[in-house]
């Protein structure tokens, strides 16, 4: 995807932000367009905001500002993502057609007056934004400049409304086929909630007490299928006007209403927004899980970072500034694991308008601010980058393991009236994934139906809902390997088929088989109650399982200790079955526990050959090697401990060659690759 130089994202390093020249006049348009060459970008995300700028009133277009601010991009050889305008419809559109503003679950209206007010079940909704999205194709297509096209802004809009009602309706017997099936899934037996015709379904509006599971659940589906609709609404009319057209838009990371593993085979670009809180000293491990989940989800289509603060957002409470070196850090996990496009929101700080505190990269204080410095920066360096990546040869890597994680069960594990509120699947899945960077293993974040052949080790940190599909290719990686991979599965998994309804035996009921043991008992607990694992102890969080062992061939890993209450002293916490090689974890267990676990049951394959220091994050990949200090230590590290193939290492950054060993410091990072050939060496230095 290049219409100047080289291609980005395949083979240079997308660099730049948001650009929103609607708020701000030609002449600083000019001065942006010359910092921005001296700041390295060579991207710009344009129009997310602009629908009431080209479409001032119904029908009546202006497109020369666009028009202009296009073409001084092109000419300084910026390439342009353009988006098209639809997250925030005029206030004319409110106005004239209330039908286009979506309602909530009290049946609240969403007005105009701020932005993502519109309701995607909306046809007038749609209609208008079939309008001027062709506007803007017959127009922009084939520009030189443009090189993606951004749909939309963050889709996550839920709408409670009639016309909603109507579009979850006949997706419901799209889904199920009968009125029958529908009751049968969502068990409508319980508390006289039987329907006797399709017309009485509606949302699960706000109701006087726990609602139905198998509602809440479906109207989820349906939201993001709704949502994934008005997206290819979109990306078709773009396809139709340039065939080759890259199409994306913005992820949220783990965003739960949006089911991205449904959506990311539709996008062509997979990429992401993401906004680590700078007062979590860890938020390095959200960071780097969240990345791996790009990643994964990109499954070899490029992937980007299209949004993230340079220091401080506007939009929490209290907003204590990111550090510079922690941006620099949060670029570079990305570029480790894949990246190829860092880019900010947004390019120049507004003084007007909700965002007027969010930093940007260049803030009011201008170009001599140590903010803006470090954007210059970052873009040199990941120019640097960019040619090194592309010509490095290849290094020998470990096989990765697959972390399997289920967006539909996720949503299960959120609904209220469980056992405890505290088994959110994706905050077991950080537990998970902390304890695999600490030992400095490298997954992918895969849902239950992904292919599972290629991968060294399988970890079920949770899955509480799992469809037939899902337990036949978990058994198929177990029955069907000849060399057994581990199967290592947490708890509270496979408790429940895909409509929510509970198996009935002792659990984990479809795998017990393999796992080797009897689930009697669920037991939330409170703090205090601990597990011994080859003699060291470690607390249990929030959830223990009271389970039996029924096979010769598992064994017990860790029992609860004799003071635990509910019966669980002496019990199973954690087992192996030697016949499958499965792993049964009957406790929610820290990172701590998880990384002892984890060093007995991953394959020496999966490993690198020491694990890293604490708050050292090293990712190995088959193009180089990364290594981020996320301690205010130096940190000295043997080159020996985190690669088998240490022969003409050197650092991507300064060309500097590594022997032996490099020495970080503090909050500091590096990429290591190694030189190709000597006749490409010479490219590589022309
Ligand atoms: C989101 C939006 C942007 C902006 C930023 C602020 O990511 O897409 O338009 O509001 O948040 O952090």
């Amino acid at each position: 995807m290049h219409r100047t130089g080289q291609p980005l994202l395949t083979h240079r390093i997308a660099y730049g932000g948001d650009y929103n020249p609607e708020q701000w006049s030609p002449d600083i348009w000019r001065e942006d367009i010359e910092l921005m060459t001296h700041a390295g970008v060579n991207l710009v995300t344009l129009g997310v905001f602009s629908w009431a700028c080209l479409e001032p009133r119904p029908g009546e277009y202006d497109f020369a500002w666009l028009d202009e601010v296009m073409n001084l991009l092109h000419a300084a050889g910026i390439c342009v993502d353009l988006a098209t305008p639809t997250a925030s419809p005029p206030p004319w559109m409110g106005r004239l057609h209330p039908d286009t503003l979506a309602r909530n679950a009290d049946g609240t209206t969403m007005h105009w007056g701020s932005r993502n007010h519109f309701s995607p079940a909306s046809q007038t909704y749609r209609d208008h934004s079939e309008r001027i999205v062709t506007r803007l194709v017959e127009r922009y297509a084939g520009h030189p400049a443009v090189v993606m096209w951004h749909v939309g802004n963050e889709y996550g809009q839920m709408c409670y409304s009639d016309e909603s009602a109507e579009r979850f309706r006949a997706w419901l017997v799209k889904r199920y086929g009968t009125l029958e099936a529908i009751n049968e899934a969502w068990g409508t037996a319980f508390w006289s909630q039987r329907y006797s015709t399709i017309d009485e379904i509606i949302p699960p509006r706000t109701a006087p007490y726990l609602i139905n599971p198998g509602l809440n659940l479906d109207f989820r589906r349906y939201s993001s299928d709704l949502m994934l609709e008005c997206f290819l609404e979109q990306r078709d009319i773009i396809r139709q006007a340039d065939p080759q057209a890259v199409v994306t838009t913005n992820f949220m990371g783990f965003f739960a209403p949006v089911n991205y593993q449904h959506w990311a085979p539709h996008l062509d670009v997979i990429a992401d927004d993401i906004y680590p809180d700078p007062s979590d000293p860890d938020s390095w491990h959200t960071t780097a899980m969240t990345h791996t989940l790009m990643r994964s989800l990109a499954r070899g289509k490029p992937w980007m970072i299209m949004e993230q603060a340079i220091t401080a957002v506007n939009w929490r409470a209290h907003n204590v500034p990111k550090p510079l070196h922690q941006t620099r850090r949060e670029t570079l996990s990305a570029i480790a694991r894949g990246a190829r496009g860092v880019c900010f929101f947004q390019w120049r700080a507004s003084t007007a308008g909700s965002e007027r505190f969010h930093s940007a990269m260049v803030p009011h204080q201008g170009p001599t601010s140590a903010t803006h410095q470090a954007i210059r920066a970052l873009g040199s360096e990941l120019d640097t980058l960019s040619t090194v990546l592309e010509n490095a040869a290849p290094l020998a890597t470990p096989q990765r393991v697959a972390l399997v994680f289920d967006w539909e069960s996720w949503w299960a594990t959120q609904e209220p009236a469980l056992p405890t509120n505290r088994l959110d699947a994706r905050d077991i899945l950080a537990d998970w994934h902390t304890a695999l960077l600490r030992l400095g293993v490298t997954s992918d974040i895969v849902a239950p139906t992904d292919p599972l052949g290629e991968y060294a080790a399988v970890v079920v940190p949770n899955l509480y809902q799992a469809s037939p599909q899902a337990l036949a290719n978990l058994r198929d990686c177990v029955e069907r390997s000849d060399h057994l991979v581990p199967l290592i599965v947490g708890p509270f998994t496979a408790v429940a088929d895909h409509h929510g309804h509970i198996h009935r035996g002792g659990f984990p009921v479809p795998l017990a088989d393999l796992t080797g043991t009897h689930g009697n008992d669920w037991v939330p607990l409170e703090a205090g109650v601990n597990i011994d694992m080859a003699g060291a102890q470690y607390a249990v969080a929030d959830f223990a399982e009271h389970i039996t062992v029924t096979s010769d061939l598992t064994t017990t890993i860790a029992h609860f200790t004799d003071d635990a209450p509910h019966d669980l002293a002496g019990h199973p916490a954690i087992t192996h079955n030697a016949g499958t090689n499965t792993w049964y974890c009957a406790a929610r267990l820290s990172p701590d526990a998880l990384t002892h676990l984890l060093r007995a049951a991953l394959p020496s394959s999966t490993r690198l050959p020491a694990e890293p220091p604490h708050g050292v994050d090293v990712v190995s990949a088959p193009t180089h090697l990364a290594v981020i200090n996320h301690t205010n230590e130096h940190q000295r590290i043997a080159l020996a401990d985190i690669t088998t193939d240490q022969q003409n290492l050197f650092c991507a950054m300064t060309g500097a060659p590594v022997e032996d060993s490099l020495t970080l410091p503090p909050y500091d990072a590096t990429i290591l690759v190694a030189a190709p050939a000597v006749s490409e060496t010479k490219e590589l230095n022309a």
